[in-house]
């Protein structure tokens, strides 16, 4: 079976856990800019690999669009918010759900040094002041996205090997 694993990243949360799962599964890694030679007929699975910008999934209208020309798909999406005791990310992850994306949540984190000039100010202006207002100044959430910080970890890209080993088999 063939796998290409399309990934859309800016500041490489989504990159790293692309890369580590073309590493054990064998997929073929493509950028999303270059997803127009993914064809069905050469890949019997499909993983789109993105991240979660203002609630939205990013570039996932083409995921939807193609998902079904393949055998399977799968979508891995990274974030800020850590994966453990969070009701709101479980909340988010179910109304994707409903909406037709199962989703495989992968934390990520945030990186202000990569981050393009508009996003940065996009964050500033916007998703500092909403977490603020919503959970407090004192909040952990509101501490850990005032600066960089990184909650990769390879543990939270199983779900989704486990899934496609089942495919496999
Ligand atoms: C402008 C902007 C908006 C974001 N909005 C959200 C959000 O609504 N929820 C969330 O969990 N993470 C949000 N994030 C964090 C990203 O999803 C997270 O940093 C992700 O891992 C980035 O992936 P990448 O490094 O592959 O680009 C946002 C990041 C940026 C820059």
């Amino acid at each position: 079976m063939k796998i290409a694993l399309v990934y859309k990243s800016s500041t490489g949360f989504t990159e790293r856990y692309a890369e580590y799962i073309a590493e054990k599964t064998g997929a073929e890694l493509v950028k999303y800019s270059e997803r127009k030679r993914v064809e069905s007929s050469d890949y019997d699975i499909l993983v789109f690999g993105s991240s979660i910008i203002a609630a939205g999934i990013s570039g996932v209208a083409w995921f939807d669009k193609v998902k079904n020309e393949f055998k399977h798909s799968f979508l891995f999406v990274t974030g800020a918010n850590p994966k453990e005791d969070n009701p709101d990310l479980e909340k988010y992850i179910e109304a994707e759900k409903i909406k037709g994306h199962d989703i495989f949540y992968m934390p990520g984190g945030l990186n202000y040094e990569k981050m393009s000039a508009p996003m940065r100010f996009v964050m500033k202006k916007m998703f500092l002041p909403m977490v603020k207002k919503e959970q407090g100044e004192d909040s952990i959430m509101y501490k850990m996205v005032s600066s960089s910080y990184s909650l990769y970890d390879e543990k939270y890209a199983q779900p989704l090997l486990d899934e496609i080993r089942r495919v496999f088999a």
